[in-house]
């Protein structure tokens, strides 16, 4: 095999009380084409700025082909981008988890499922993205005193619509971090421990009342907030047209609700007017995470 299509999901991070270890995948896809060369790296359809071999997708592609020990010469290929770009749904994930797939694929699936995982987790820095990216649906993920990732994938009922509201805005992690504090309080730190570990399982069972309760925040979205304009009308919004939580997805822009009925489409008419181009879009759960397609 010297050439392979990668598809990978978008992902929403955090989830509210879930905050840097949890993760789901959704149906909005990139896809990506790699193909082996004699020589070099080759990119096409990429934007100037990415054709270069600091381009996370082939960073991911070398560093398992250097695990593995086989060269790394490719082509890449950008075959569909349905996933904004600095927008909180994951897309540097993609460009990782296909490139790691993909080499891994090209050269006779040398590393196991875990390696791939650990190889991503280390380039994008945290697990929280990839992990959904690479093995779909819901993900609780933690790292070991040495790095190492560990996940547990848990099935999301189909009672939950998943909502989210894209803004024409972008809000840059490292400043959405930089507004976190250094401490916080241990009644706070309870109420996400509380909620979190009730997180994977309300979202298994589908339960509309344990949702409301357990995806709800004290440790990063209140510090957050400012960086996103206008998002207390837009959260008024979503709660009118029948949301039971609203959160940012992953460090935003992107806004995640959720519901026990569909409301794009009394969302957006109850949004279109507002400034900053807030657009909502219901999008279903990604079971299979990052798949060779054809
Ligand atoms: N968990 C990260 C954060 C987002 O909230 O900063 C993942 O990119």
């Amino acid at each position: 095999m010297d050439k392979i299509k990668v598809r990978v999901p978008a992902t929403s991070a955090n989830l509210g009380s879930g905050f840097d270890c949890c993760g789901i995948a959704l149906e909005l896809y990139n896809v990506f084409e790699y193909e082996k060369i004699k020589s070099g790296v080759e990119f096409v359809g990429w934007d100037k700025a990415f054709a270069n071999e600091s381009n996370l997708a082939y960073l991911a592609y070398k560093a398992v082909c250097d695990k593995i020990g086989v060269d790394s010469c490719v082509k890449i290929t950008i075959i569909d981008t349905g996933v904004p770009v600095s927008r909180g749904l994951g897309s540097s994930a993609t460009l990782i988890c296909s490139g790691a797939y993909a080499a891994n694929k090209l050269h006779g699936m040398k590393l196991s499922k875990e390696e791939v995982f650990e190889i991503c987790t280390e380039l994008e820095g945290h697990p929280d993205n990839v992990a959904p990216a690479l093995f779909g649906a819901f993900c609780t993920s933690v790292t070991d005193m040495k790095g190492n990732p560990y996940t547990v994938r848990t099935h999301v009922s189909k009672r939950i619509h998943f909502t989210v509201l894209i803004p024409d805005f972008e809000v840059q992690t490292h400043d959405a971090r930089a507004v976190l504090p250094q401490m916080v309080k241990r009644e706070d730190a309870v109420y996400n421990m509380s909620r979190v570990a009730l997180l994977a399982s309300a979202f298994k069972s589908g339960s509309g009342e344990l949702l409301r309760i357990v995806t709800r925040d004290r440790l990063h979205q209140q510090y957050r907030r400012p960086l996103f304009k206008n998002i207390d009308e837009i959260e008024k919004c979503a709660y009118e047209c029948g949301a039971i939580s609203f959160m940012i997805s992953g460090a935003g822009s992107t806004c995640l609700c959720l519901s026990t009925k569909m409301i794009e489409e009394k969302l957006n008419d109850k949004i279109k007017d507002l400034p900053n181009g807030w657009v909502a879009k219901e999008l279903k759960i990604s079971k299979y995470g990052t798949k060779e397609v054809e």
